[in-house]
């Protein structure tokens, strides 16, 4: 099998960028598990389940078909045949994706599509659980980080009309949800290699991390 990458980190570190531009310059396949998260809160919410209520969630965790694309210049991600890669990114989704990602039934039935489409290698993956859980055999793991106002800013620099301030506070809030979480907490994986991106560039990381697997 080949080459796996696995990309961990918090919310704003990095990961969607970088990974995206390592697969690229290496010619591998790029999957986005936390797209696949989203896609899993998408259909709870467009449902109606009560994601106060976890047997609620975890009842209908096996229903919705989630289809994830691998090309890292196209992102695709299709829930019943429903292309959801623009609402997936919206407040709503955002707000209640690490409730919903918090079920270990939703993350077993998640782990399994996303072992499954890893195993042929090949691919740079990125989430909270890829080092740790879904690939603790790939051969290049790295943990990506940037303060806290780093991260923030970014993010709110995607998002139009959003302050840095109160990005700040929601990353906050599902970065604790995201390493406190029973079931497959965010944390740096044996192995991994730990990259702060406060200070350097884009560029400068994806050159980082093609050195690590040239190593
Ligand atoms: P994550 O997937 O970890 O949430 P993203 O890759 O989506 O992070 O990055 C969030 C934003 O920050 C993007 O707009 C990206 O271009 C920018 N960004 C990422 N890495 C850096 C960096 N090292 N320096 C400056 N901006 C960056
Ligand atoms: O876009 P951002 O980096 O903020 O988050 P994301 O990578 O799209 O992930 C959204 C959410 O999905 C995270 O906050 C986690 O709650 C969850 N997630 C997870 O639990 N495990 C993963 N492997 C990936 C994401």
């Amino acid at each position: 099998t080949g080459l796996v990458v696995a990309m961990d980190g918090p919310s704003g570190s990095g990961k969607s960028s970088v990974s995206r531009g390592v697969a690229r310059a290496l010619g591998l396949r790029y999957l986005d598990t936390g797209a696949m998260y989203r896609a899993m809160t998408w259909w709870m919410l467009e449902q109606g389940v009560d994601l106060a209520d976890p047997a609620a969630i975890a009842a209908r965790a096996g229903e919705p078909q989630i289809v994830s694309g691998t090309d890292p210049d196209a992102p695709a991600i299709h829930v019943d045949g429903v292309d959801v890669a623009g609402p997936i990114r919206q407040s709503d989704v955002t707000g209640a994706v690490s409730v919903v990602a918090a079920v270990p039934e939703v993350r077993v039935r998640l782990v399994a599509l996303q072992r499954e489409i890893a195993g042929a290698g090949d691919i740079v993956i990125e989430g909270r659980d890829i080092g740790t859980v879904v690939c603790p055999e790939a051969a290049v793991k790295v943990y990506l980080t940037a303060s806290a106002e780093a991260r923030a800013r970014r993010r709110s620099a995607e998002v139009a009309g959003s302050t840095v301030e109160a990005q700040q506070a929601a990353m906050a809030k599902r970065d604790t949800l995201d390493s406190t979480r029973k079931t497959d907490p965010l944390s740096m994986a044996d192995g991994a290699v730990e990259l702060d991106t406060t200070a350097l560039g884009l560029e400068e990381v994806i050159a980082e991390v093609l050195r690590l697997v040239a190593e």
